[in-house]
């Protein structure tokens, strides 16, 4: 039972598309304070658990931290982080005698004090007074977050392919450095799906341009590519470059299609092309304009995107350069120009990157009537993506495309997955994705992977392997890293044949887990879930927030330190664990408890539940070449429910998708 409550007037995000009739009264379970902003507060008991808040740090169980929602460009993803790209004011409260859900939809900052301030209280705080507070009453966690999910709408549905295994770089700067890459892999047989084109395959960083020196005949080099059983998938950036000329910035200013300044002029800001204007996504005739352009890459045959800096990233706008200019002035006319004065100017430029100046400087023309961005912040990624999937659907009404962004708000999940951005190669932020699974998965988003080996760092090999499997078990699975670190394609590291059998096990895996992401993206499901959720009586699995469940079937438990020999695993009830060392697999029947399992860093172990069983596949080098009709089930149970459509159409209710497998 969901309920609606509307505070001032919201902005309509969409983030909630089932009917749901507005109520007159006060919102249950909380006080609410409107003096000054807008408060919401709980008291919480030590037992009660609050889960959700998307992509955010921290545990699973959010207590003892407060969160602020607020699309951040910040790479820096610590502890103390308090926001990331995305912004999901989605929670579930689980108190001893009941359980309820909360959405606090509006598009600005929202915070979560989520018993830091005071141990026993939950704290929701904004100063935006207008929204829409949606309040879900159900029997258990999984019902709420059921609930919900139906409320949003279906989940994305990624094509086939993309769960395939997928090589980035920041960059790969010609054909010839991708084609080197597709050959290590190939001949390593080290499957791969797709190599992504960072920004340096367009000119100078202008959307929807091809840099013709070193990606000329794009087209024929995705022909290419295809042959070899690889896609290519570009990215596309937020800001357009400002250039006479230039077709995109043209028409832009010509039919009034990006963010304004207080005078009405284009805003200006500073991003990877140089100076740039945002396109107004807020802006339904903006959104149909830019979404439209995705068709001059599909028709060179590229098949998947990523929308990336579109919180959006300011690096710098053209208000930080003149004052910077004026205080310069200001201060090498004085008489004496102070090591102070230095300090001060240098401080100023540091601080104006992603600063709230900026993002209060400029507006959109929303069918609601002209918006300052600060008030709807965290809608401008989910809109440039929801131009992407609306544009695509346009030029190709048949066929999925792989398409993933930085930003999110609840609502784009209908759209794309998302990946986690900027993360490090360290330990740490393996157990980091691993936490935010299950909550991105509560607030819709299925399609979801981080950066495999880290983004920024120096990958190291142990870790890349370590991390490599957990990255099996994601639906978006690519390896990534920053201009200036090591390089860390699997080939780069010796024993590859190690990075090898990890991958193939993916493979091998393929045909279970586009069918548990099918089933989860088909009924309202989570494809990862917390083992609080599915043993809510059992203490211990209540607080395990180092293992997971995938679908109804698997459990994961993967090594996150460094030199570690293994890892302790609790198993909430008796299970089948499935090692794979040197590409062969070994079945273990093991018993409900707690177990140290000894994992070398080229094995993977993972866990079959009681009575169930999942198919594998044979391993292939990409997904084209996977036999999805040759399936062996492993595991106790004696018969599964497959999911297996075409994998690049929409016909997701046909009767023969689904297959008994039995033994
Ligand atoms: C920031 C993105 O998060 C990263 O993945 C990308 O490589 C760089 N921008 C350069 O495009």
């Amino acid at each position: 039972m969901i309920k609606k409550f509307i505070f001032g007037k919201p902005f309509e995000t969409e983030a909630v598309i089932a009917e749901i009739p507005t109520e007159q009264g006060a919102v249950p379970y909380f006080t609410c304070d409107t003096a000054k902003g807008i408060k919401f507060t709980l008291n919480l008991k030590k037992s009660d658990a609050v889960y959700g808040l998307g992509e955010s740090v921290r545990g699973i169980n959010k207590r003892g931290y407060t969160y602020s929602t607020f699309c951040a460009d910040d790479p820096n993803h610590t502890e103390a982080t308090r926001s990331l790209y995305g912004a999901h004011n989605f929670i579930v409260v689980e108190q001893k005698d009941r359980v309820f859900g909360a959405f606090f939809d509006c598009p600005s900052t929202v915070t979560f004090d989520v018993a830091f301030t005071k141990a026993d209280e939950l704290l929701i705080t904004s100063d935006n007074t207008n929204m829409y507070v949606y309040i879900i009453d159900g029997s258990t966690v999984y019902d709420i977050i059921r609930q919900f999910r139906k409320a949003i709408g279906m989940s994305y549905v990624p094509p086939m392919w993309a769960f395939g295994y997928t090589q980035c770089r920041w960059s790969y700067l010609s054909k010839d450095e991708i084609r080197e890459v597709v050959r290590r892999h190939r001949e390593l047989h080290i499957p791969l799906d797709a190599v992504y084109l960072d920004i340096d395959y367009m000119e100078r960083y202008k959307d929807f341009t091809i840099d013709e020196k070193n990606f000329s005949d794009l087209e024929g080099f995705a022909k290419e590519m295809k042959a070899e059983g690889i896609r290519l998938v570009p990215i596309i950036d937020a800001g357009v470059k400002i250039e006479e000329g230039y077709d995109v910035y043209e028409e832009g200013v010509e039919k009034g299609f990006f963010c304004t300044d207080k005078n009405g002029k284009p805003f200006e800001a500073c991003v990877w092309p140089g100076m740039t204007h945002f396109p107004d996504f807020l802006n339904p005739e903006a959104r149909r304009w830019f979404g439209a352009k995705y068709k001059i890459l599909t028709d060179m045959g590229m098949e998947g995107f990523w929308n990336d800096m579109n919180e959006p990233a300011i690096f710098f706008s053209q208000n930080s350069v003149d004052k910077t200019a004026q205080m310069v002035r200001e201060k090498a006319s004085k008489d004496e120009f102070t090591i102070d004065d230095f300090r001060e100017l240098q401080g100023y430029l540091g601080s104006r990157q992603n600063c709230e100046e900026d993002y209060s400087g400029f507006y959109h023309n929303t069918p609601c009537g002209r918006y300052c961005h600060k008030d709807v912040h965290n809608l401008y990624g989910y809109n440039m993506t929801r131009s992407a999937a609306e544009g695509l659907k346009e030029a190709e009404p048949d066929k999925r495309f792989l398409l993933f962004s930085r930003a999110s708000y609840i609502g784009m999940h209908r759209y794309s997955g998302i990946w986690t951005g900027d993360n490090h190669s360290w330990w740490s932020h393996i157990l980091a994705e691993l936490r935010v699974l299950p909550g991105l998965n509560m607030c819709g988003f299925l399609y979801v992977g981080a950066d495999l080996g880290g983004f920024g760092c120096e990958c190291s090999r142990d870790l890349l392997l370590r991390w490599l499997s957990l990255g099996i078990f994601t639906p978006l699975m690519r390896n990534h890293s920053a201009l200036g670190t090591r390089y860390q394609e699997c080939y780069r590291f010796e024993n590859p044949e190690d990075f090898k059998h990890i991958i193939d096990l993916r493979y091998r895996l393929i045909p279970y887990l586009y069918s548990e992401y099918m089933k989860a993206a088909l009924n309202s499901d989570m494809y990862f879930k917390p083992l609080a959720f599915e043993f809510p009586e059992d203490e211990i699995a209540r607080h395990t927030e180092d293992q997971l469940f995938l679908g109804n079937e698997l459990m994961i438990a993967p090594v996150y330190t460094q030199n570690a020999v293994g890892r302790y695993v609790y198993l909430p009830e008796d299970m089948t664990a499935v090692r794979m060392a040197g590409g062969n697999l070994t079945l273990t029947e093991m018993e409900k408890g707690h177990h140290f399992v000894v994992i070398p860093e080229n094995e993977v172990v993972f866990f079959i539940r009681k009575d169930k069983c999942i198919p594998l596949c044979k391993a292939a080098e990409s997904t084209n070449e996977l036999n999805t009709n040759d399936l062996e089930l492993i595991g106790t149970g004696s018969e599964y429910l497959l999911y297996a459509d075409d994998g690049t159409g929409f016909d997701f209710s046909n009767p023969d998708n689904l297959k008994l497998l039995k033994k």
